[in-house]
């Protein structure tokens, strides 16, 4: 079990006292809904980050900042007919967590009967919201159409998200790039996407091609909320609250979900929300993340196997924060061989 950081304990140093903004304080979720939001709020999410948004850091940033929806890694749908199309380690993946957070599970597969297979497996497992990726930029995922590669065979998606939206009792949403290289093909999407009742969209407005090169074209995401009425959450490059709350006013946007941003700056929720500083100092940033890391390590160490595993995972989330001031002692930790130097490092700060 991990074991739980005291809540907030970091909020008392912050101005508590600024207004909050009420658009994204959730009430208790309504039962009248499938999404794993209750509109009219302003929903905050977590991004499905492969290699890092595992259960254990999704648990850190439930406990500490709360994002309103988590979403799991994306699963990779096994295409062997004779092993079932979740592997139970992924199904643990999928089902942690779910009662104190909404958990969004993402899958990704070429086979469309394996993906409509494996939606209907989580949903009868308790499952209850499966996003599918239509966004993956990388290799086997899209050269085989899958993840972004789904986009250079969009006249198959009509029928796969109408067998989807059959077997998917929850939450059936799309998580997908603008476009597989032409940044309007969205707009040619969203009739299969209303038509197979999709519950809401995440759109990251670059192409499939363009991977991470140049800005995510907020443009697009407000054109995509003009066009359909569906709910459209806004993801990619929002880093700051001001670019948060710019990004929600420019778009229309349902919410917004947040990737590398939350990696690099986990307090970005509690700043988009009201109730961190929006503009924090190198020393706020270095205490928290001296609260961050520490609790990161224990979670770590119940998932994963050896010191050298831990250390590794660590790592990878350590190289989202760049802190002008403190980047001596984020580079320590990066260069340390053992986990115990790097655990001690962690809880010393710079
Ligand atoms: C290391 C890494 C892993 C990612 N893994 C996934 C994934 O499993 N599923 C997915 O839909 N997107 C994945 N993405 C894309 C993010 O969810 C997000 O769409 C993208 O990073 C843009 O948002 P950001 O600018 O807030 O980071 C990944 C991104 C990164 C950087």
């Amino acid at each position: 079990m991990t074991p739980t950081p005291k809540r907030f304990s970091l909020w008392d140093a912050f101005s508590i006292s600024r207004p909050l903004d009420r658009r994204f304080i959730n009430p208790p979720p309504m039962n009248t809904t499938k999404l794993p939001w209750s509109p009219p709020t302003v929903p905050l999410m977590l991004a499905p980050m492969q290699g890092l948004t595992n259960r254990a850091l999704r648990r850190v940033f439930i406990d500490w900042v709360r994002p309103d929806v988590v979403f799991t890694e994306f699963i990779r749908v096994s295409p062997a007919q004779r092993r079932p199309p979740v592997s139970d380690v992924d199904e643990t993946e999928a089902l942690d967590g779910a009662g104190e957070a909404p958990v969004v599970v993402q899958i990704i597969a070429a086979d469309h009967d394996r993906m409509v297979d494996a939606a209907r497996r989580l949903d009868e497992r308790g499952v209850q919201h499966i996003n599918i990726n239509m966004g993956c930029p990388y290799g086997r995922m899209t050269g085989q159409l899958s993840g972004g590669g789904m986009l250079k065979a969009p006249e198959h998606l009509d029928e796969l998200l109408l067998r989807l939206r059959e077997v998917v009792g929850g939450s059936l949403s799309v998580k997908t790039r603008a476009g597989f290289d032409d940044e309007e093909q969205v707009f040619t999407l969203v009739e299969a996407f209303e038509a197979a009742a999709v519950d809401f969209l995440v759109i990251h407005p670059r192409t499939v091609v363009e991977k991470f090169d140049g800005h995510a074209d907020h443009e697009i995401t407000a054109r995509l909320v003009a066009a359909t009425t569906i709910p459209v959450i806004a993801n990619g490059d929002i880093a700051t609250a001001a670019q948060a709350h710019q990004v929600l006013e420019e778009t229309g946007a349902a919410g917004l979900m947040l990737g590398r941003g939350a990696l690099g700056d986990p307090m970005l929720f509690e700043r988009i929300r009201g109730r961190a500083s929006p503009k924090p100092s190198s020393s706020e940033r270095a205490d928290e993340i001296r609260y961050f890391l520490p609790r990161l390590v224990e979670g770590y160490q119940h998932l994963y196997c050896g010191d050298a595993q831990v250390l590794s995972k660590l790592k990878g989330s350590l190289a989202y924060f760049d802190v002008p001031d403190i980047n001596r002692w984020l580079t320590a930790l990066r260069r340390a061989q053992k986990l115990s130097v790097f655990a001690e490092l962690a809880l010393r700060g710079p």
